[in-house]
C-alpha cells in the first residue's frame, strides 16, 4: 500500500491509502471524493476526473498520451503545466506520496 494527498481547494489536505495497480481516480472516487467525477469511468474521455499534481511529483509520472493531452483541452477549470487526468496515472510503489491539487469544478 502506498499514500497518495489531494489538496482540496479549500487548502485542506486528504490522505488516501492505495494500492499499486490501480489508477489514481479509482482511489479517489472509490473514497467517495466528490471532487473527482470521472464520467467516463477511466478511459479518458471526459476529462471530469482533471487534478493537478504538485510539481514535486509531476517528472515521476509516465508522461501524457495524445489521447490525455487531446482530453486536457476539455477541463472545466483552466488547464495548468501540472494538469493530468487522475484515470491515466498509475500508482506504482515508488509513487509513495504523491501529491496533487484537486480543481475548483470539473463540470
Ligand atoms: S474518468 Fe473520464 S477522463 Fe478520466
Amino acid at each position: 500500500m502506498l499514500e497518495i494527498v489531494l489538496m482540496h481547494p479549500d487548502g485542506k489536505l486528504q490522505r488516501l491509502e492505495a494500492p499499486v495497480g490501480v489508477s489514481l481516480m479509482q482511489v479517489a472516487t472509490g473514497a467517495g471524493v466528490r471532487s473527482i467525477v470521472a464520467e467516463c469511468g477511466g478511459s479518458a474521455m471526459c476529462a471530469t476526473c482533471h487534478v493537478y499534481v504538485d510539481p514535486a511529483w509531476a517528472g515521476k509520472l509516465a508522461p501524457p498520451l495524445a489521447n490525455e493531452l487531446e482530453m486536457l483541452e476539455c477541463t472545466s477549470s483552466e488547464r495548468r503545466p501540472t494538469s493530468r487526468l487522475s484515470c491515466q496515472i498509475k500508482l506504482r510503489a515508488d509513487l509513495d506520496g504523491l501529491t496533487v491539487q484537486l480543481p475548483e469544478s470539473q463540470q
